[in-house]
């Protein structure tokens, strides 16, 4: 029987800080409006292309292989999470194994958005459960600013969204209990339409058609916000209970609450659900925004650097986003 467990973790955020008050520069908005909405401070925008998702998402998985004291030619596979690949293809996961020099291991890009992290560690954790792989890199990047409309028209969403990218190493063992005890997804595609970006792509005649740059409304994420905020503060906390039911567990053997940064105020609805206190739950959207498929393991790198993961502890993670798509995951250090 195998079972994976996280050996290293990392992340990578360009050094360029954006705060409310350079974006009060560029829109109709207020630092104190953004923070009161979101609880976001600043956000880092890649300021060149040196900064792409597969190249941050390449920083971040060194620092996760560094950690683990694990050499690249040992790592079985790549798992990319993004919903902004450098490419409109390929994905972004054979980027970086062609930046890293990672022979012809198997890359795979996974699109569930601000659940790609969560999807992303499920497939992994498959692989090595199933015994196929023994180690494999599971990376989530993103590069919002480009696409952002950065302009008073955009300020729904320009608001929210930041660069970065983070990393976990996955290797296989065979002590039950230990590591990812189990992942639970879900997606409900009636809801596509509800937050996404519609161009380029392939529902229409021509992938660029013409006007496309004008095309604010598809070329920009378009977001019904509050329809978002609604089903994000049932769906994390749900996704948290089953998977804690799953395990035979409750919310008391949680020491650690992982939510996927999408908005600050949603992370603190999701706790008093949850029932959590202040020093169980994690967040630092204050400073990066929403970095989408990135939030989770730049969390995680962070309580690393900080000595805050301790053997034996049971951390929760969970997520929701555009699909819409949610899931949880729960790991035992
Ligand atoms: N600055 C100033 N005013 C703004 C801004 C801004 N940045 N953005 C919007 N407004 C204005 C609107 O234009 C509107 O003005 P109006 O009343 O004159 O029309 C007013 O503020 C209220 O707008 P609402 O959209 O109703 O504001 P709301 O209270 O819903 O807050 C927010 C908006 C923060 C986006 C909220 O709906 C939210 O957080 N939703 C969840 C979104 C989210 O988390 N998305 C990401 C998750 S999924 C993923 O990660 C991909």
């Amino acid at each position: 029987m195998f079972f994976s467990k996280i050996i290293g973790v990392g992340h990578y955020v360009p050094e360029n800080v954006v705060t409310n008050f350079d974006l009060e520069k560029l829109m109709d908005t207020t630092d104190k409006w953004i923070q009161e909405r979101t609880g976001i401070k600043e956000r880092r925008f890649h300021p060149t292309e040196e900064h792409s998702t597969a190249k941050m998402g390449a920083k971040a998985a060194i620092m996760a292989m560094e950690r683990a004291g694990v050499k690249k030619e040992d790592v079985d596979a790549i798992v990319f999470a993004t919903l902004s690949s450098d490419y409109f293809f390929p994905g972004s996961g054979v980027l970086v194994q062609k930046i890293l020099d990672m022979g012809t291991i198997p890359a795979i890009d996974i699109r569930a958005q601000c659940s790609g992290f969560i999807y992303s560690l499920s497939v992994a954790d498959q692989f090595i459960r199933s015994g196929m792989y023994k180690r494999i890199l599971v990376i989530g990047a993103e590069t919002q600013s480009v696409a952002l409309d950065i302009t008073t028209r955009g300020r729904g969403t320009a608001a929210l969204f930041g660069d970065g990218g983070g990393a976990v190493l996955l290797e296989a063992h065979s002590d039950e209990g230990k590591g990812i005890l189990s992942t639970h997804l879900h997606s409900d595609g009636n809801f596509a339409d509800a937050l996404r970006v519609k161009a380029p792509g392939t529902g229409r005649d021509k992938t660029f058609y013409p006007g496309i740059e004008q095309d604010h409304e598809n070329i920009h994420p378009y977001m019904e916000g509050q329809l978002v905020f609604k089903h994000a503060v049932r769906r994390m906390p749900e996704a948290v209970i089953e998977a804690l039911e799953h395990n035979k567990l409750t919310i008391d053997d949680v020491d650690m609450l992982v939510p996927h940064q999408a908005n600050l105020r949603i992370s603190q609805m999701v706790q008093r659900m949850l029932k959590l206190p202040d020093d169980r739950v994690y967040n630092n959207i204050q400073k990066y925004g929403n970095t989408t498929a990135a939030t989770i393991p730049i969390l995680m790198s962070e309580l690393w650097e900080q000595d805050r993961i301790k053997e034996g502890q049971l951390f929760a993670l969970t997520a929701f986003g555009s699909g819409f798509t949610w899931a949880s995951a729960l790991i035992r250090w």
